[in-house]
């Protein structure tokens, strides 16, 4: 089977298991994800408000205002308000590139870009490798949770008379910001940043603790092996670039690309504004988008506890086509009711329904595939000499395109109508179609040995000669075993 195959590496069990102290750890590490979340669930509540709107954005107020013949589709194209919601992105794409030189641990503290970047690999550093796909998944359940919040605050908040509530939501961001600084103080290293900063000794009794065993001498070798591996080489940056590491250079860009074109962001950002747009009210606007949040948190839950069982790829390719399907069941029932027109019409109860429920089937597939695995796989994959540099393209690229959507969505809305859920969609069918034949299986393989997983993959192997392997005891050895 194309990229298939389960791979065999070593077949290498480290010793210990889990302990409370890394459970601990992880959960607080991954409250990063609440404030990435919040930012995201808060905007497209907030520009959906007449409030925030009149005194903002008067002149999409009045389109809104408007009478019928205003084409549904285009009620709400503004590039100044989308930049309001884009702009946040730019922000933490400029951070990112900043955070690859400081240490993980500094960085949680300091905004989004910082955390979406020191986060994933924090976790997946952390994690037994038996584990590590469902402790990593911890900070994009700490996402949804952030965008719930924001639904719920956004359907509260509306309803606030004097019409300020846009300000609370926006205030209320900082309640995250506060959670994620206190937990960057007393967040523990991970033994690959010790050892990376020379702390042999602290590195070996942070492994033990979090291993719960002292017996750790083995994983401790490999650590030690990779952090030699990593002193040797003098800039991560135009390392990445050497043939060895396109495998993981092509993942590290193209994961975070396919995450944004699978359009969620459109439903994140946009969801009660896309619900206005089809006709609902105000209020059942908002409404809808808590619906959506709430099953973004649970469907989360189907990853977490699937992924190091089943593996990443089932997950990626059972999600990808759920999603195919309902954006094209969305698509066309948001033409058989506006049609290229997009004259307001109005929309039957059970009708709008339908469309919700679709929208949620898709949400779900996202959230048990590409949402967490989006930052689970390029966390896992790089080695220790590039991981930085690595995971610093994956925040941008991610950022850049989240950006990019955010931006263009309600032009695009206007201009594509229907058509831009079959655009996403066969973005999807492109995205899986890849997954398929170019993404190894890296469930349970030890981060330092994935270089074992690329090895044998039928086409990344031709990348990486033999003596590129330098996995602890298995220096130099033949590695088809
Ligand atoms: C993505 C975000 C998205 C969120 C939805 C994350 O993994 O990076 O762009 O809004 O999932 O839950």
């Amino acid at each position: 089977m194309a990229g298939g195959a389960i791979v065999s590496t070593s077949n290498k069990q480290y010793g210990g298991k889990m302990t409370s102290f890394v459970l601990l750890a992880c959960i607080m590490a991954s409250s990063g994800g609440l404030i990435f979340g919040y930012d995201i669930g808060i905007s497209g509540g907030v520009t959906s408000m007449d409030s925030f709107l009149e005194s903002f954005f008067p002149s999409v107020f009045a389109k809104q205002q408007a009478d019928a013949s205003t084409s549904q589709y285009c009620k709400f194209d503004s590039e100044l308000l989308t930049l309001f919601t884009s702009s946040l992105y730019v922000a933490a794409l400029i951070a990112s590139f900043v955070a690859s030189s400081v240490t993980r641990r500094v960085l949680l503290g300091i905004g989004i870009g910082f955390a979406n970047q020191s986060v994933p690999v924090y976790l997946s550093e952390m994690a037994p490798a038996n584990l590590r796909g469902t402790l990593n998944i911890g900070f994009q359940l700490m996402i949804t949770v952030g965008i719930f919040a924001a639904n719920l605050i956004n359907y509260g908040t509306a309803s606030i008379k004097g019409g300020w509530g846009w300000r609370v939501s926006l205030g209320l961001a900082a309640v995250p910001a506060i959670i994620m600084s206190v937990g960057a103080f007393v967040l523990p290293d991970t033994p690959n940043s010790l050892i990376e900063r020379g702390y042999g000794e602290e590195a070996r009794q942070m492994l033990q603790k979090i291993r719960g065993t002292d017996d750790v001498q083995e994983e401790f070798e490999d650590l030690v092996a990779a952090s030699e591996e990593a002193k040797t080489i003098k800039s991560p940056w135009s390392n990445i670039l050497q043939s060895k590491y396109r495998p993981q250079l092509t993942m590290a860009i193209l994961i975070p690309f396919f995450q944004q074109l699978t359009g969620i962001n459109v439903i994140m950002f946009y969801a009660p504004v896309l619900f206005k747009t089809i006709g609902f009210g105000g209020e059942a606007s908002l409404a809808s988008a808590v619906i959506t949040g709430l099953v973004n948190v649970f469907a989360t839950f189907v990853s977490i506890a699937t992924v190091d069982k089943l593996g990443r790829r089932v997950l990626f390719l059972q999600g990808g086509a759920q999603m195919f399907i309902s954006q094209v069941v969305v698509g066309t029932l948001i033409a058989l009711k506006f049609g290229v027109s997009g004259e307001a019409t109005e929309l039957s109860k059970g009708y709008a329904s339908v469309i919700v429920l679709f929208i949620c089937v898709y949400v779900a597939a996202f959230a048990w595939s590409w949402g967490p695995l989006g930052w689970l796989v390029p966390s896992e994959i790089f080695p220790l000499e590039i991981r930085s540099a690595g995971q610093s393209i994956t925040v941008s690229v991610n950022m850049f395109f989240t950006f990019i959507i955010a931006q263009i969505f309600l032009l695009a809305l206007c201009h594509m109508k229907f058509g831009l859920f079959y655009f996403f969609a066969g973005w999807v069918a492109i995205m899986t179609a890849f997954i398929y034949f170019f993404l190894p299986e890296t469930k349970n393989v030890p981060i330092e040995e994935i270089i074992l997983v690329w090895k044998k993959h039928w086409f990344w192997g031709k990348f990486i000669a033999d003596e590129d392997i330098h996995v602890g005891n298995h220096m130099h050895k033949d590695t088809s075993a």
